[in-house]
C-alpha cells in the first residue's frame, strides 16, 4: 500500500495559448487537509478540475491508494470516491435543498423518486452536520454557506474519501468558517482527506497539516505545515514560495491626507425594508478612503447598492458635492461620477461569453463612440493597459472571461471599473479570491487614483485590508451604523466591538 491516498504525478495541461500545468505533483495522504496554494492563475483550480475529470489532462497519471486511476468524467470521479465543492457554485435555484443534495442518485425503485425517504435522509444528514436547514427549502434562496454545506452533505453520503474544497471560505462569516473547520476536523478523524484551495493564510495555517505550492503551472513543492521540531511554517516563507521572491510590505505607502471637501454627505438614509440599512449617516471626502467594516449580514453590500440606484430608499437625505442626489438607476448613477464594483462577480459583475476585451470597457462604452461610431482602437488599447497594469494572466484580449482564473476575473471586473474615470468608487470586497501579489497591486492602484482626486468607499471584511488601507473606518452592524474609527486608533478588537454591538440578539451573524 502506498502511503498516499492520491498521487498526481507529473500532470500536464494545455489549452489555447496557455500551458496551465507543467508537470505538477501533489500527494495527499489519508485523514489529512492539503492545502494548495499559488497565485492567481498558478493552474490549482485546473489541477482539481483534472481530478475530477472535468478536464481531460494532456499527460500524467493518477494513482488512488496506489493503483492507477483512469477518471474520464465527474461521475467516475465520484464512484472512485473524489468529490469536489466549486470555486462559484451553480446549485439548481428552483429545487430542493434536498433534490440539490441527492442530484443525479434521487433514491427510489423503478424509476419512482421517493421524496420521503429522501427528505429524512437528507434531514439525517444535516442533523450529523449541526446544520439547521429545512430539506424542502429552495436552493436559490440559500447563502452562501448553505450551499456549501449541501455540497459537502453530498459529499458525505457518497462516502466521499477525497473531497475538495476550491476557496470554500470566501463569501463565509467567521462564525459559518468555524462551522466549516469543525465539519472538516471531525471528517478528517474520519479518515477523509481535503484539498483545501484558499488564498487566506491564516486559515491554511489554522487547518491545514501540508501545503503544496504552485506557480505558473508549474510544481515548487510540499511541506508540513509544522516541522518535526513542532516549528510552523512562516506566511512569509509560503508567500515567497508562491511569488518566487520576498514580499517585504502588504501594503503600499499611504502619502498625503484626504481633502477637507465633502464629496458625498449621506443623512439619515433609511432602507424601506426595516430587516435592512436603517438611519445611515456620514460623509465622505475627496481623496478619502472610507472603509466600511462590519459581519456578515450588516446590509453594507445592500447599503452600497442603494446609493448606486439598485436598491430603493425610503428616506434620508443624500447630496453629492453639494447637489441632492437620487438614487435612480445605475446609469444615473453613473452619469453622476459614482462607479459600483459588487462582490458577487458571477451573479452580477461578469459576462461570461464576452471576451475581456468587451468585459473590461463594457462601463465605459460610450466614451469610446463617435457620432455612433465605435472607437476600436483606443478601446483595445485602454483595455490593454489596465490589463497590464493589473496583471491579468491572459494569452490575449479575445479570450472568454470565463476561461480566465477566478482571481483574475476579478481583475478585469476592477480594471472596467477604473477605466469609468469614476469621482466615487465603490468597491465591495475587492480583493476577495485574489493572491498577496496582485492584491498590493489593487491597493497601489486605489492609491493611484486617490492621488488624482477621486474618492473610494471600501467594504471588507479582512480585517487587515481595512485597518491597512483604511483612511478612516465606519463600522455597521445590523444595518445600522455604529461607531467611527480614525487611522491611529484602529485595532480588530475595536472594530468587532462595533461590529457586534446588537450581538446577542437573534440572527445577529446570520448571513
Ligand atoms: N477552460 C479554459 N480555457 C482556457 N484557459 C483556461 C481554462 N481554464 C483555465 N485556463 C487558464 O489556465 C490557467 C490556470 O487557471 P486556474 O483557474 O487553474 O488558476 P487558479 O490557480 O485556480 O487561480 P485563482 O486563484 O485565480 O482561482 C489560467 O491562465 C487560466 O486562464
Ligand atoms: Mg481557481
Amino acid at each position: 500500500m502506498s502511503e498516499y491516498l492520491l498521487e498526481m504525478k507529473n500532470i500536464t495541461k494545455t489549452f489555447p495559448g496557455v500551458k496551465a500545468l507543467d508537470n505538477v505533483n501533489l500527494n495527499v495522504r489519508k485523514g489529512t487537509v492539503h492545502a494548495l496554494m499559488g497565485e492567481n492563475g498558478a493552474g490549482k483550480s485546473t489541477l482539481m478540475k483534472c481530478l475530477f475529470g472535468i478536464y481531460e489532462p494532456d499527460g500524467g497519471e493518477i494513482f488512488l491508494e496506489g493503483k492507477k486511476a483512469s477518471i474520464h468524467s465527474a461521475r467516475q470521479a465520484m464512484d472512485q470516491g473524489i468529490a469536489m465543492v466549486h470555486q462559484e457554485l451553480h446549485p439548481i435555484r428552483f429545487r430542493s435543498v434536498m433534490e440539490n443534495v441527492y442530484l443525479g442518485r434521487f433514491p427510489g425503485h423503478m424509476g419512482v423518486v421517493d421524496h420521503k425517504v429522501m427528505y429524512e435522509k437528507t434531514k439525517a444528514l444535516f442533523d450529523d452536520l449541526e446544520l439547521d436547514v429545512d430539506p424542502l427549502a429552495l436552493a436559490g434562496e440559500q447563502s452562501a454557506a448553505i450551499l456549501q454545506m449541501m455540497e459537502i452533505a453530498r459529499a458525505v453520503d457518497m462516502k466521499a474519501k477525497i473531497i475538495i474544497l476550491d476557496e470554500p471560505t470566501s463569501s463565509l462569516s467567521d462564525r459559518e468558517v468555524d462551522h466549516l473547520f469543525k465539519i472538516i476536523n471531525r471528517l478528517r478523524a474520519q479518515g477523509v482527506a481535503f484539498v483545501y484551495i484558499s488564498h487566506k493564510m491564516k486559515e491554511i495555517l489554522e487547518i491545514s497539516d501540508e501545503i503544496t505550492v504552485m506557480r505558473d503551472g508549474t510544481y515548487v513543492g510540499t511541506w508540513p505545515v509544522t516541522d518535526e521540531k513542532g516549528e510552523k511554517l512562516t506566511i512569509d516563507f509560503i508567500i515567497k514560495q508562491m511569488v518566487g521572491r520576498e514580499m517585504t510590505n502588504q501594503f503600499p505607502p499611504r502619502e498625503g491626507k484626504p481633502s477637507d471637501d465633502v464629496v458625498l454627505k449621506v443623512e439619515n438614509v433609511c432602507s424601506p425594508l426595516k430587516k435592512s440599512f436603517q438611519n445611515v449617516s456620514f460623509e465622505l471626502h475627496k481623496q478619502e478612503i472610507l472603509g466600511i467594516g462590519g459581519l456578515v449580514g450588516a446590509q453594507r453590500t445592500e447599503f452600497v447598492e442603494a446609493l448606486f440606484g439598485l436598491r430603493g430608499i425610503a428616506s434620508g437625505e443624500i447630496l453629492l458635492n453639494g447637489a441632492r442626489y437620487t438614487n435612480k438607476s445605475p446609469g444615473f448613477a453613473k452619469s453622476r461620477g459614482l462607479a459600483l464594483l459588487t462582490e458577487e462577480r458571477r451573479a452580477t459583475g461578469i459576462f461570461g461569453i464576452l471576451p475581456i476585451l468587451e468585459n473590461t470597457v463594457i462601463a465605459n462604452q460610450r466614451s469610446y463612440a463617435h457620432f455612433g461610431v465605435l472607437n476600436d482602437g483606443r478601446r483595445k488599447t485602454d483595455a490593454d493597459a489596465e490589463c497590464k497594469k493589473l496583471n491579468v494572466k491572459t494569452p490575449s484580449l479575445n479570450t472568454l472571461i470565463q476561461n480566465l482564473s477566478g482571481g483574475n476575473q476579478q481583475k478585469v471586473l476592477i480594471a472596467r471599473w477604473l477605466l469609468t474615470n469614476s469621482d466615487i468608487l465603490i468597491l465591495d470586497e475587492p480583493t476577495r479570491g485574489i493572491d498577496v501579489g496582485a492584491k498590493y497591486e489593487i491597493y497601489n492602484i486605489m492609491l493611484e487614483q486617490i492621488a488624482q482626486g477621486k474618492s473610494i468607499i471600501m467594504i471588507s471584511s479582512e480585517m487587515p485590508e481595512l485597518m491597512g488601507m483604511s483612511d478612516r473606518i465606519m463600522v455597521m452592524c445590523e444595518g445600522r451604523v455604529t461607531g467611527f474609527l480614525n487611522k491611529g486608533e484602529y485595532s480588530q478588537e475595536k472594530i468587532m466591538a462595533f461590529a457586534t454591538q446588537f450581538a446577542g440578539r437573534k440572527d445577529s451573524t446570520a448571513a
